[in-house]
Order: C-alpha cells, then structure tokens, then sequence
C-alpha cells in the first residue's frame, strides 16, 4: 500500500494567553479526525499540542496535499476556532489565513509535513516508526541544525557510517523568502555538506523541506518549511514548525535523532517571536508557561501496522529524565541571554521584526532623522 503520513498543525486559539488549547478545543478536534477514520477518509490519526499549537498526525492512501485530508484539517481547525472564540480564548483562528481555501491548504497558515512511502513491511522496511516533532514559540527554521547534525554529521550520528547510510542523504533546502511559490534546491551530505551548512546556518530564510536516503530513495524528513509572514504580509504569530522523521533500520536511530537536541540551541522565537533563545525539548501537551516565553519542542514516536494503524500507543522521547538535564540547560542558557536584553544578538535583527510593532516604532523614528547640515541651529538664548 502507497500510505501517506501527514501532520496539520495550527493555532487556533489558546486559554490565558498563548500557553496551550483548551480541552474542549482538543475534543472537537479529536472528535473530528475519529469522524474521518470511522468514514474512511483517514486510516488512523492522533491529536496532541505543544504550547498553543495542535497538532494532527494521519495515516491515509490519499497522497500527499490531497485536498479531502487537507480540508479535513482545515474544517477541524475551524470546529475548534468556533470553540475558542465561544470560551472567549486568545488568538481564536489566528493560523487560519485565508478565507475557505479550495483543496490543499499549504500555504493557507497552518504548519503542513507530508511524506508517502510503499508500506510493504519487508525489505528494508520490515518495521516502519516515525517520529513527530512539534515546536512553539520558534521560527521555521528550528530544525536546521539538528536535523543536519543527525543526517549529516557522524560525531552525532554513528550509523551513518554504516553501509546502509554511508552514501549519504539528500536535503530538499527551501528558500522560504521566496513569495513566488516553493523554491527548492537539492544538496547531497556528505559531498555537499559545506554547502549545505552555508544555506542551513540562516534559520529565518533556508529550511529543509524533506530529506531522501541516497542509497534506497526512501524518504525520512518532511519538514513543514514555511514562514507565516510571508503568507500573511505581516507578524501574526511565530511558525512554530512540525517534522516528521521516519527511523531506525535503514535510517538514523531515535537517539541518534534526537541526541542534537541536547545542544538546547538558540533559535529565533520567545515572546513576541522576537528575541534568540534556546530549544527546550519537553513532553507532549507541554503548555508554555515558564519565566520568559522560551521556544519548546516535542517528540513523540510510533509504529505503524500492516493496515496503517499507528496510535494504539506512542512514546514520548523528551518525558525522560535525562531530558531534565538539558531542560535546566536550556533555562540557563535563556536566563544569561535574556539578562542582555535588547541589545544585539539577543534580539533578533530588524529585517526580522519587518513584520512586527518593532517596525513602526523604528520607522517612526527614522522619519525624524536629520543629516547633521540639515538640522536647525540652535535658537540663541
Ligand atoms: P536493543 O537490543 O535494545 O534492541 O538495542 C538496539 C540498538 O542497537 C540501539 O540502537
Ligand atoms: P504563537 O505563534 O505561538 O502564537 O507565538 C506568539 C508570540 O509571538 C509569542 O509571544
Ligand atoms: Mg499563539
Ligand atoms: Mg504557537
Ligand atoms: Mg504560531
Ligand atoms: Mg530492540
């Protein structure tokens, strides 16, 4: 069977600021997606949030960017709106950009990662796992540097020097500034690793859209690479981007996926979505509450049935308390950036506040400025 995989996320509202949806919003939500599984539509799916993101993770043979499943997350995102605005929540809607989009809604504001493989389960494919990463409070690009660590760098990931990988991985590298529609290049680790790091190094502008092993053709990543100020001409809100890895076997092992993770690494997001604070990675269904407003991410993991079945049961790879150590990394990482404030690398540059109030405040100011010859002398006394 040609099955599909596809995570929807969005944000469509949140209790007492932007921590986590309300459990009425995720009912709605759950109920919806049981609704496609009992009708067909769907083969199984599973609902979650981090922070105030929800996310639905799906298994289907409709393809990827098929529109049924597509506009099924899309009137389940609405389903929940209609909740949060009923319990008077903040930023009902927010992520839902455009007015009834037809079809796929890729580029309509929610996060999307799709990927499709033959699920055969034999081969080199004799059990099929995934894992699901989710991120708040961070912008697209926060899964740069560790995915590239994992699939292009053996001081993370030993088994990529195993024969299955040691050919190496293909990254789908997305210019996300271009408005035009996707812009994609293709760089193969690890001949074109430099080159790969040169594009990658730019969390707000280069993300990876999906990654392919170069030995089998199978797809492991698909990356929901996206910026929703791009969509939107303006600051609504941080991407807070999904990953879908697939693992094991033939592909990188759930440690070595996640070992980059420990790094805690600054990326663009926090309050306002806009200051440079570190990655923490937490449980599923973790609100954001801590002091400041540090960007987070999920992982959660399972195993898919020979019918395409898959949440019978999951785990969650960051409930752990190995995890607890690089969590109290992460708070005093983001307690020595944030003692520096505004200034310079703590906040991101101005082109990224482009979008947001920091904007007009600097705007307005530099319609006051003056070449020193032009300014009236002094009125003397
Ligand atoms: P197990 O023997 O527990 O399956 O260990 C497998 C392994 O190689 C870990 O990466
Ligand atoms: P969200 O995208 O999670 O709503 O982030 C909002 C924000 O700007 C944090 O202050
Ligand atoms: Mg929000
Ligand atoms: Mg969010
Ligand atoms: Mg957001
Ligand atoms: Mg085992």
């Amino acid at each position: 069977m040609r099955l599909t995989l596809s995570v929807i996320k969005a944000d469509v509202g949140s209790i007492g600021g932007h921590t986590k949806p309300s459990s009425r919003m995720i009912a709605a939500v759950e109920g919806e997606v049981a609704k496609a599984i009992c009708n067909g539509l769907l083969i199984d799916g599973f609902v979650c949030h981090t922070g105030d993101d929800i996310a639905i993770i799906m298994t289907h043979t409709r393809g990827e960017g098929s529109s049924e499943v597509h506009q099924l997350a899309w009137k389940t995102f609405l389903a929940a709106t209609s909740v949060a605005k009923t319990s008077g929540l903040y930023g009902a809607g927010q992520d839902l950009l455009a007015d009834a989009p037809s079809g796929n809604i890729r580029g309509a504001g929610p996060g999307v990662a799709e990927l499709s493989f033959d699920h055969i389960l034999s081969g080199v494919r004799p059990a099929e796992s995934f894992m699901v990463f989710a991120a708040d409070k961070c912008g697209p690009g926060a899964y740069n540097l560790p995915l590239y660590l994992a699939f292009a760098d053996p001081m993370y990931c030993a088994g990529l020097m195993l024969p299955p990988m040691i050919k190496g991985f293909r990254f789908h590298i997305i210019d996300m500034d271009n408005t035009a529609g996707d812009s994609l290049l293709e760089l193969d680790a690890p001949a074109d690793s430099y080159h790969i790091a040169a594009l990658l190094r730019d969390n707000e502008r280069f993300g990876i859209d999906r990654i392919i092993s170069r030995t089998h053709g199978e797809v492991v990543v698909a990356v929901s690479a996206q910026r929703l100020h791009a969509i939107a001409g303006k600051y609504t809100g941080k991407d807070d981007p999904v990953a879908i890895v697939r693992n094991q076997g033939i592909f990188p092992a759930p440690e070595e996926i996640i070992s980059p993770f420990a790094k805690a690494h600054f990326v663009g997001g926090d309050a306002r979505g806009s200051h440079v604070m570190p990655l923490m990675p937490v449980p599923l269904n973790t609100p954001v509450t801590g002091m400041y407003c540090l960007p987070i991410v999920s992982c959660v993991g399972f195993s898919i049935d020979r019918e395409g079945r898959f949440a019978e049961s999951y785990t969650d790879f960051f409930d752990n308390p190995a995890w607890d150590e690089v969590r109290r990394r992460a708070q005093r990482k983001a307690i020595e950036m944030r003692s520096q404030g505004w200034s310079g690398a703590a906040m991101l540059p101005y082109s990224e506040l482009e979008y947001g109030g920091f904007r007009d405040t600097v705007s307005g100011l530099l319609k006051r400025f003056r070449l020193r010859d032009e300014r009236k002398p002094e009125a003397a006394e």
